[in-house]
């Protein structure tokens, strides 16, 4: 009687002892885990929102979009669209060699559409989104040496479809 109450005694404090380390060795690994994925999210999120263009580039603050379409800028836009774009894209949502303009006004912020025009190269190999059109076209779009107000006028002629 007494040997067995002895030995009662003596598990008791050491499966408490097993379960405080096994509830020990869980606690920070959990914790770790489910730390990482909330720590990295935001960074995550707001990677493709503002994404960080070398100087030069243009930004949000670069191009203010008039309530009406500048039905100059596109005028001029359509020339330029003949002379170096046409054989390449399309104004509808039809894909030619490069994606077809119609609805890419509402897919991209405009400072990366007139970036993707002025610095076609540096597009295609650092932002996800131009290495994904590049995937899908199996093209590289040749950098078109346009001026900063030549792409702000395919960006209203874009932008009028
Ligand atoms: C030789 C073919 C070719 C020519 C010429 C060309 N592009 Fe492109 N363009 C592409 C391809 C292909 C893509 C998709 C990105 C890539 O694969 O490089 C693209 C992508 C684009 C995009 C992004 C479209 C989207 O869906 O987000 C814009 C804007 C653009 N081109 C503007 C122009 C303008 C403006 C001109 C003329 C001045 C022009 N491109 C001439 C092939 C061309």
């Amino acid at each position: 009687m007494y040997t067995s109450f002895s030995l009662g005694r003596a598990f008791l404090p050491l499966s408490f002892a097993l379960l405080v380390a096994a509830c020990g060795s869980d606690t920070p690994k959990e914790a770790a885990s489910s730390d990482t994925p909330k720590a990295a999210a935001p960074v995550a999120d707001k990677a493709p929102a503002t994404p960080s263009y070398p100087a030069g580039f243009i930004t949000a603050d670069d191009i203010t979009l008039g309530k009406d379409i500048d039905q100059g800028m596109v005028t001029e836009a359509k020339k330029i669209f003949d002379a170096k774009c046409h054989v390449c894209h399309g104004l509808t949502e039809e894909k030619v060699i490069g994606p077809g303009w119609k609805g890419v006004i509402n897919e991209r912020k405009p400072e990366w559409i007139m970036n993707m025009m002025l610095h076609t190269q540096w597009m295609v190999e650092n932002d996800p989104d131009a290495q994904a059109l590049v995937e899908e076209t199996k093209t590289v779009m040749p950098d078109q040496e346009l001026t900063k107000d030549q792409a702000r006028a395919m960006l209203e002629l874009i932008r009028s479809l």
